[in-house]
């Protein structure tokens, strides 16, 4: 069965703690926190603070997706500030498996991310120690962007490869999941579908009951 983490960068920020409630009662298990640098990807997010401030409101697993540069430097933090799961990009990181462990070492589960461009072999060695893998279905940095179709490939080999070596790392999709795509992700393999705008769109309740009956 896969599941749903709706991205709160689609949120709306004054209502954050409100849409966060609503989604908890929907069942969703998930939350989605993009942590966006200007560096690693040109626009900027939030950063530790806000999941200080929601982690005592809220039971969701909070699943931190960090597109910053050089994340070793903040792993402590968000660490600190309530995370569950903490996934770094391989792109932005010159030693992968050491920030990884570091993640594992605050008692964190570890998670990677790949941009659509970057080969699945860059997780190859890593796998056993990593949680989850985040394959993105968009170049990362804003919501709302078109699923690049070769993702889809990308998913099942992802699966193949994970079944192939009996391991247990979740496969994670992330950018362009829409009403229409959602359930080909899931087919192809993805265990966790993230969806910012085609959760925040419009109601939200009536958008997540949407997804998640498609996606059975
Ligand atoms: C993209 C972010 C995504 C984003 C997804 O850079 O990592 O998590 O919120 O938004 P949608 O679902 O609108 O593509
Ligand atoms: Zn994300």
């Amino acid at each position: 069965m896969s599941h749903l983490s709706p991205s709160i960068l689609s949120a709306d920020f004054a209502k954050l703690g409100e849409q966060i409630l609503q989604i908890e009662k929907t069942g969703v298990k998930y939350l989605h926190i993009d942590v966006m640098d200007g560096m690693f990807v040109p626009n900027i997010s939030f950063g530790a603070p806000i999941i200080r401030s929601l982690r005592p409101h809220s039971n969701l697993i909070f699943d931190v997706h960090l597109m910053v540069e050089d994340p070793d430097r903040y792993i402590d933090d968000f660490a600190e500030a309530g995370a569950d799961i903490i996934t770094v990009h391989a792109e932005a990181c010159t030693h992968l498996d050491r920030v990884l462990q570091h993640i594992k070492d605050c008692g964190k589960q570890a998670g990677v991310a790949l941009n659509p461009a970057t080969p699945l072999s860059a997780v190859e060695y890593v796998l056993p120690k990593t949680y989850l893998v985040l394959l993105m279905g968009v170049n990362p940095g804003f919501g709302g962007q078109k699923y690049i179709p070769y993702c889809t490939e990308k998913i099942c080999n992802l699966r193949n490869m994970i079944d192939k070596r009996k391991l247990s790392t979740l496969v994670a999709v992330d950018g362009g999941i829409k009403r229409d795509n959602l359930k080909e992700a899931a087919d192809a393999g993805a265990d966790i579908l993230v969806a910012g705008s085609a959760v925040f769109n419009g109601d939200l309740q009536e958008n997540i009951e949407t997804l998640l009956k498609i996606m059975k």
